[in-house]
């Protein structure tokens, strides 16, 4: 049986359409929907070129869990895929989904992460501490902001000149280059 990925995604989707595009005519594995928290989310407009339904729910869905695990059930999600989702997910799914959920962050965990750390504030930060790297971690998630186990890391080089804007475009190359590679090799290794 094919393993079975859902995407949450709260902004514009670029690493979520890298995941549709290399899971397309994939024999083992595929993207069965998305779940958003932003009506306006660039993903949604993404998803439905790749004819992937998309479920938008608001932040109270979100709260307890209970909803969003009868939905997972009923779809048969097996992974979750954390592509630039902006809330916490609840305790009750991630003890479902045990190391089964998956998130990138924008920088080399364990610098940089936790709450309030996202987007901009990242590049930001990297960039005001003077790093010579930044990079991209690939994790699994547990009940706290980026705390989770890390499968994958990769750094990139930061040029003095380099702005925040500059870092980040490095960084969503890598992110870009990397994710959906990681996440199969990850479920392919553990089924
Ligand atoms: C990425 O930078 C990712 O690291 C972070 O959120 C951003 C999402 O970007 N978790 P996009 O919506 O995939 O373009």
């Amino acid at each position: 049986m094919k393993k079975r990925i859902s995407i949450f995604a709260s902004g514009g989707g670029s690493n979520a359409q890298v995941f549709f595009e290399h899971f397309l005519g994939n024999e083992d594995i595929e993207i069965v929907s998305v779940f958003t928290n932003n009506k306006s989310a660039g993903v949604i407009e993404r998803a439905k070129t790749f004819n992937i339904p998309v479920h938008v729910y608001n932040r109270t869905f979100w709260s307890d869990g209970e909803v969003p695990i009868t939905l997972l059930k009923e779809q048969q999600v097996d992974y979750i895929v954390l592509a630039g989702f902006m809330l916490l997910i609840p305790e009750p799914i991630v003890s479902l989904y045990s190391d089964k959920i998956f998130n990138i962050h924008p920088a080399l965990l364990p610098k940089f992460g936790g709450q309030g750390m996202y987007g901009s504030h990242v590049h930001e930060a990297v960039k005001s501490a003077g790093e010579k790297q930044s990079g991209i971690s690939i994790h699994l998630v547990n009940e706290e902001y980026d705390k989770g186990r890390i499968i994958y890391q990769e750094a990139c080089q930061i040029e003095p000149s380099d702005s925040a804007q500059d870092i980040a475009s490095k960084v969503l190359k890598l992110e870009h280059k990397n994710y959906a590679k990681v996440v199969e090799s990850y479920i392919r290794k553990s089924t």
